[in-house]
């Protein structure tokens, strides 16, 4: 059965971990769901792993739509989320929602896109019209050179309460899935424990209803430097199904991540 926003929100509701891979074509998109994997993210971190750009600022719209075509074509019970790229989201509403609908027509069934307190009226205005929104806090990539680099968010108390206002923004302005990139555990099971909308951490800590991880990590072959939550789940397997289906199943019974991938 085809999984859904409501089946992803049931799940959150009952506790069940979500698990989810970023995916950037037809293969793995079957690759990816006959292991498991709850949701697909056509990740802007293409622009690293598949471009070799060393940031996600490069990737443009029109290659958002290509790889997005390309996973809903090998996909056909995933949860499909493509990222709105820099430049897209930080416009008016209405042009946000001219790219959202792109996204959506090439086959997305939710745009993801960066920011909490100040993406307020854009979320409130994609989410009245019909477009699922998957707000981005903690680290933001996209806003990489504001941020001094790509450092762990919330550490102290001030930053943490900017996080915990920016999740209630985003889930009051009507954002359907909230992702959690970098940040404290024990805030990211804070907000977890007061969302009702499921969470989806990386470096976020176990606390949250789901974890993301890209599958260039996980799969050892992207050759910058690993972040402290990357897993080599390929390590000891023989093949990329059975590592992304030991991925699956660590997530869902909340062995990954363990307190080494956490802050
Ligand atoms: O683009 C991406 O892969 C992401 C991850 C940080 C989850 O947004």
């Amino acid at each position: 059965m085809p999984i859904t926003l409501n089946t992803l929100q049931t799940m959150h509701g009952k506790a069940e971990k979500i698990a989810m891979l970023t995916c950037y074509d037809a293969s793995f998109a079957q690759v990816l769901e006959t292991a498991g994997v709850d949701v697909l993210l056509v990740g802007d971190s293409l622009g690293m792993v598949l471009q070799g750009h060393s940031s996600t600022l490069p990737v443009t719209l029109e290659e958002m739509v290509y790889h997005t075509s390309c996973v809903a074509r090998g996909a056909k019970q995933a949860f499909i989320v493509a990222d709105l790229p820099f430049g897209t989201s930080q416009v008016s509403p209405q042009k946000t929602f001219e790219h959202a609908a792109r996204l959506l027509a090439a086959g997305a069934h939710m745009v993801k896109l960066e920011g909490g307190e100040v993406m307020v009226d854009t979320i409130d205005f994609l989410a009245r019209r019909g477009i699922p929104v998957f707000a981005h806090i903690g680290l933001t990539p996209q806003s990489v050179h504001q941020l001094g680099g790509y450092r762990v968010q919330g550490k102290d108390n001030k930053a943490a309460q900017r996080i915990l206002k920016d999740a209630r923004a985003v889930e009051q302005a009507g954002a359907g899935m909230l992702l959690l990139e970098s940040i404290p555990a024990v805030l990211g099971a804070e907000i977890t424990a007061n969302s009702a909308i499921p969470t989806i951490g990386i470096g976020a800590g176990g606390g949250c209803s789901g974890q993301v991880l890209v599958l260039h990590d996980m799969l050892d072959i992207y050759p910058g430097k690993k972040a402290r939550f990357v897993k080599n789940y390929l390590h000891g397997e023989n093949s990329i199904a059975n590592a992304v289906a030991r991925y699956v199943e660590e997530v869902k019974s909340g062995a990954f991540p363990a307190a080494e991938h956490s802050f």
